[in-house]
């Protein structure tokens, strides 16, 4: 039987190299549609040792209406598109908003309509926890309502999803995933692909192992009087290749036709909530050493505790979660020292 084609957008960032690794593991082949903006072209070569295969790669910025046409265009023997590729920085989007709703929905845009045109009938969309807002019942389920976020990047979320649903209703045999993903962190244990933050890193798990290996002088921890059992936020951490298998079961659930809708959604989550402390301690751990931190005020626009109610994608996808916190702290620590040592 001939291998089944997917296009994979932004499938040189974090989690999309991740992804792409498990799905040539389980026998895909894979284009990777990528502009580089956050990403490295070494990532290619790392997914080839690990795999044993190179994915066909193009650099193409996914706002390019006419590229993005052409390209989908050489592609129409693709069966679905994952799409990763959009800016992540919460904190940038909320200096620079229209860069961010142009770059994350032009994107979205151009993808669904290289699909509406060649007639590529499955798409898997990267959402967010964040579509969440501030959850009135925790662990959060699907049905949970989503609310307008704090974030413009946020916001491409949530509107992205809603142009999905308006797209796949008028598109009676389409079908679509959107995957809202709690709190990815961790490497590939290869030691060959992992998180590559440009900059100041705005999440925990980089700054932390930012700071054990002496780029950043202290981690400071924003808040350490909410109402936790330990007083800093919670949230749901899972691990990226957990996340990535995730992909795979998704895709597999639409290429066999198994969707009740033609527009569903997936929490993916360990529906484990761990404080900063927590992580913090775990990583002391797997590092074996102490780290450096402080405490500040809380972080405007965070919340107390999110973490996720998986059983959908449990039962559905017959996705779980495996990986635990400490593989999670432990890989990310490997991964950042293999980074400084190369
Ligand atoms: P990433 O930045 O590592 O990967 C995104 C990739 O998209 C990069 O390789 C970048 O070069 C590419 N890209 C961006 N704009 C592009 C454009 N105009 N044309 C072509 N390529 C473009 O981010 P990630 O952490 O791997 O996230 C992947 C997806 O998951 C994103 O949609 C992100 O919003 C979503 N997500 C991430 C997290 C997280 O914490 N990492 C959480 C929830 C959702
Ligand atoms: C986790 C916890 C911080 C840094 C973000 C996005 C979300 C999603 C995932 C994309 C919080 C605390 C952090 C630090 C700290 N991304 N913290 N000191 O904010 O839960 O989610 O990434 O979709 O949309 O908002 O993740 O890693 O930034 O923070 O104390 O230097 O760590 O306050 O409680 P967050 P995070």
């Amino acid at each position: 039987m001939k291998t089944q084609k997917i296009i994979v957008t932004g499938g040189m960032g974090y989690i999309g190299s991740h992804t792409v690794v498990a799905l040539i593991n389980s026998g895909y082949s894979i284009v990777i549609v990528d502009n580089l903006c956050n990403s490295n072209i070494v990532v290619l070569k790392s997914i080839s040792e690990i795999t044993g295969v190179t994915p066909e790669f193009e650099n193409i910025d996914l706002t390019d209406d006419n590229k993005t046409a052409q390209f989908f265009k050489r592609h129409n023997d693709a069966v679905a598109v994952i799409n990763f590729a959009a800016l992540k920085a919460v904190g940038e989007s909320v200096q620079k908003p229209i860069w961010y709703y142009k770059n994350n929905l032009n994107i979205l845009l151009n993808v669904l309509e290289g699909m509406e045109n060649n007639a590529i009938k499955n798409v898997i969309f990267s959402s967010s926890a964040t579509v969440y807002g501030l959850p009135d019942i925790l662990p959060i389920t699907e049905e949970a309502k989503t609310k307008r976020p704090t974030s413009p990047y946020g916001n491409t979320k949530k509107i992205a999803e809603e142009m999905m649903e308006d797209f796949l209703k008028v598109q009676p045999n389409f079908k679509g995933i959107s995957l809202r993903y709690f709190n990815p962190i961790g490497a590939h244990e290869s030691e060959k692909i992992g998180e590559l933050p440009t900059g100041i890193p705005n999440n925990l798990m980089p700054f932390i192992t930012q700071t054990a290996v002496g780029i950043r002088k202290e981690l400071k921890i924003f808040g350490k009087d909410y109402a936790t059992e330990d007083g800093t936020a919670v949230r749901d951490y899972i691990h990226v290749v957990d996340l990535a298998e995730a992909h795979v079961k998704a895709l597999k659930r639409l290429l066999n036709s198994e969707a009740n809708d033609n527009f569903e959604v997936f929490n993916l989550g360990t529906g484990v909530g761990y404080s900063v402390l927590d992580v913090v301690k775990s990583f002391e751990k797997t590092s074996q050493q102490k780290l450096n931190y402080s405490f500040e005020k809380r972080r405007e626009g965070d919340v107390p505790e999110l973490y996720a109610n998986p059983s959908k994608a449990n039962e559905v996808l017959g996705w779980n979660a495996t990986l635990t916190l400490d593989d999670m702290t432990a890989s990310s620590w490997n991964w950042e020292q293999k980074v400084r040592n190369s």
